[in-house]
C-alpha cells in the first residue's frame, strides 16, 4: 500500500494548534534561497536556517541511496555476507583522505552518539577517575558519562568555557585548568553544537599528549565545515558525522581510533560474526563493519555525497567551506545589526555556523508551550516560516540560568536575504515578548 502524500507529510504539530501545511502561496512571500536550493528537497515554504542539526542530502545522493536499497533487496544474503565488507572498504578509501587519516583507522558507525558511548564503554573507568568535559558539550555524550559515573564511580568534571568568548585561549585555559592527576580522559567538541565554536582542539590535544592523558574529540560538526586532518591532530579517539556537513544520508557517522588503541576498542554490542576466527582482517574493522542486520546503505553513499558536493560549485569543498563561512559571517553582521545583538566569538572561531546570545524572556512567560526548546522558535516557525534553533547553554535553573541562544547555519542553498528576513522576524518576536511582559 502506498501512503498518500498527506499521510507521509502529516499535519505538522504546532503549539498554537494551527496547521502548518501552508501551500504554495506562502513561498511567494518568503525570501528566495540561493539557486542551488534546487539541488535539495527542502520545503519551499520554509526559510531553512538549521542545516547544522541534521544536515541535508542533495538529490543525486538520495538517488544513489535508492539504488543501493534496491540492490540489497535483490539478494540480501549476498549483500550482507559477501558484498558489504568490500563496499565499506571502498567507502573508507574515499573518506580517509577527506578526514585526513589512513583508511584502516576509520570505522563506520551510525552516529556520533553511539560512537561516543562506544569509547566510554571501552574505557575501564575506576572509582575516582575523572573525565574532563566542558559546559559546551553535546548532551548525548554527557548523558552517557553521567550514567557511567553512577555505575563506575568516575567523576565528571565540567570546565566552564565562557560564552560569549573573546579568545580561543579562554577555552584552552578552562579545559587544561580542569585536568588533575586523576584525569583519565578529556572530551571536547571540535565544533560545539549549541554555541557553534570552532574549538582550539590542536592545543588541548598537544597538552594531553604531553601529559599522557587520553583525549576524545567529538567532531560531529567538523568534517565538511572545517578542513580536517585527524592524523595530524592525533588525539586518542575522534568521532564524527558524515550526515551533517558532508551531506550524506542520515545515520552515517564514524569512529577513528589511534592505531595503538584499536585492539582495545570493541563495539558496544558484539555481532554474530565477532567470534569468527579470521586472520585476513583486523578485529577493529570486523566489529564495526557489521553490527547486526541494519540499513548500511546510507554509509555506502558517503562517497557520492563527497563527489556531489565537490562538483556543485567550482572550487569544490574548499570553496564550499569558504562560501558558507563568508555567508554566515555576513548573516551574523546583518542579524546583530537589526536585532541589537553582539557576536558570540571572534571570527577565528567561526566555521559555517554562528550562535548569538538573546535577551531572556521575562520569567512570567516561562510556562509558554513549545514543541522545541524555546517558544521563540515556535513563533519564528509558525508566524514567519523560519526554521532556526533557539536553545540554551546551561540548564535554565536558578543556580545555572545559562544563556539563551540562536544558532544560524549557512549552506550553499541559503541566501543573505533569508537571514535579513530572520532579523526582521526576530525583532518582531522579541518585541512581542517584551510587550507581553509589560501587559502580562
Ligand atoms: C557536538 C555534537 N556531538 C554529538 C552529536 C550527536 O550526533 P548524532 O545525533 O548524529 O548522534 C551532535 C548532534 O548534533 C553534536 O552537535
Amino acid at each position: 500500500m502506498r501512503l498518500s502524500q498527506d499521510v507521509m507529510d502529516g499535519p505538522l504539530p504546532t503549539t498554537s494548534g494551527a496547521s502548518l501545511s501552508g501551500g504554495a502561496m506562502i513561498a511567494a512571500t518568503l525570501p528566495a534561497p540561493s539557486a542551488l536550493a534546487a539541488r535539495w528537497r527542502l520545503d519551499k515554504n520554509l526559510v531553512f536556517l538549521n542545516f547544522g542539526s541534521y544536515g541535508g542530502c542533495p538529490d543525486e545522493v538520495l538517488a544513489a541511496h535508492d539504488e543501493y536499497r534496491a540492490r540489497v533487496e535483490r539478494d540480501p544474503v549476498r549483500f550482507f555476507k559477501v558484498d558489504l565488507e568490500r563496499l565499506l572498504d571502498g567507502v573508507r578509501e574515499k573518506v580517509a583522505p577527506f578526514v585526513g587519516c589512513r583508511p584502516q583507522d576509520v570505522a563506520p558507525i551510525r552516529n556520533a552518539t553511539i560512537a561516543l558511548a562506544t569509547i566510554f564503554f571501552a574505557t575501564h573507568f575506576r572509582p575516582g577517575d575523572e573525565v574532563v568535559t566542558n559546559n559546551h558539550e553535546y548532551s548525548s555524550g554527557t548523558n552517557e558519562l553521567t550514567r557511567m559515573a553512577s555505575r563506575t564511580g568516575l567523576r565528571v568534571v565540567t570546565a566552564e568555557v565562557p560564552f560569549p568568548i573573546s579568545d580561543p585561549g579562554e577555552a584552552v585555559d578552562a579545559i587544561i585548568g580542569a585536568i588533575t592527576p586523576r584525569t583519565r580522559l578529556v572530551v571536547m567538541s571540535h565544533v560545539t553544537s549549541c554555541t557553534s565554536l570552532v574549538m582550539p582542539v590542536e592545543r588541548v590535544i598537544a597538552e594531553c599528549q604531553r601529559r599522557g592523558i587520553d583525549i576524545l574529540i567529538d567532531g560531529a560538526h567538523a568534517p565538511g565545515q572545517v578542513d580536517l586532518n585527524i592524523a595530524r591532530l592525533n588525539p586518542t579517539y575522534y568521532v564524527g558525522s558524515f550526515h551533517k556537513w558532508m551531506c550524506a544520508p542520515k545515520g552515517t557517522g564514524f569512529l577513528w581510533v589511534r592505531p595503538d588503541r584499536q585492539a582495545a576498542v570493541r563495539s558496544a554490542m558484539l555481532s554474530s560474526r565477532a567470534s569468527k576466527v579470521r586472520d585476513d582482517r583486523a578485529l577493529f574493522l570486523r566489529d564495526f563493519d557489521y553490527m547486526g542486520t541494519d540499513d548500511y546503505t546510507g554509509m555506502l553513499c558517503v562517497p557520492y555525497a563527497i563527489d556531489a558536493m565537490a562538483k556543485m560549485i567550482p572550487g569544490g569543498w574548499e570553496e564550499i567551506r569558504r562560501r558558507n563561512r563568508a555567508l554566515v559571517l555576513e548573516a551574523r553582521e546583518a542579524v546583530c545589526g537589526m536585532a541589537g545583538l553582539r557576536p558570540g566569538c571572534p571570527d577565528s572561531m567561526v566555521g559555517s555556523m554562528v550562535s548569538l546570545s538573546l535577551p531572556e524572556a521575562d520569567a512570567s512567560l516561562s510556562g509558554r508551550a513549545t514543541a522545541y526548546d524555546d517558544p521563540l522558535q515556535d513563533a519564528l516557525l509558525e508566524k514567519h516560516r523560519v526554521q532556526v534553533p533557539i536553545w540554551r547553554l546551561g540548564e535554565g535553573t536558578a543556580e545555572n540560568p545559562g544563556v539563551r541562544i540562536i544558532r544560524l547555519s549557512a549552506q550553499l542553498y541559503n541566501s543573505i536575504e533569508q537571514y535579513r528576513y530572520l532579523g526582521e522576524a526576530l525583532v518582531k518576536e522579541l518585541n512581542s515578548e517584551r510587550a507581553l511582559k509589560q501587559t502580562g
